[in-house]
């Protein structure tokens, strides 16, 4: 099933001059681009977004971190496109994230871990709302 998902190159990946290198890896997979963006965001923003993390204890650095220069926001499309971009991504801490993976081969970190991909259709649809407000 076809399925639109939510997908953040973090400022970890501007910064280290890795946005080619990231999304190459998801074109080449076959996935679509169906919006996309250079922003800096703010707090609010960053509160939003990660409205599940806001109470715990690694939110306020990981807000300082997502708000801290420009991220590539994105809508890619494809079949199964949120797991599928789970899978590519690697799990969350990319010091144990598998080798193959984006976290896997080019994240050392627990929190700058490069992307975000969402986690469920209810979530990529909350997700898409937030950051893309206008897309059809
Ligand atoms: P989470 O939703 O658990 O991971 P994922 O991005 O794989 O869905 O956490 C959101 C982000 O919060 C995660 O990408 C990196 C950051 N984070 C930390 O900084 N420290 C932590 O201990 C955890 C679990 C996450
Ligand atoms: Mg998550």
């Amino acid at each position: 099933m076809s399925q639109r998902t939510l997908v953040l190159l973090k400022p970890d990946t501007v910064r280290r001059g890795l946005v080619g290198e990231v999304l190459g890896r998801f074109e080449a997979k076959g996935l679509r681009i169906v919006a996309m963006d250079l922003r800096t965001i703010d707090a609010d923003l960053a509160d939003q977004h990660y409205a599940e993390h806001v109470d715990k204890a690694f939110y306020p650095p990981l807000r300082d971190f997502v708000t801290s220069g420009p991220l590539v926001a994105m809508v890619l499309e494809g079949d199964e496109a949120i797991e599928v971009i789970r899978a590519l991504n690697g799990a969350t801490d990319g010091r144990k994230a598998a080798p193959g993976t984006i976290r896997g081969d080019l994240s050392l970190s627990n929190r700058e871990n490069l992307v975000h991909g969402s986690d469920s259709e209810e979530s990529a649809s909350r997700e898409i709302k937030l950051w893309f407000p206008d897309l059809p």
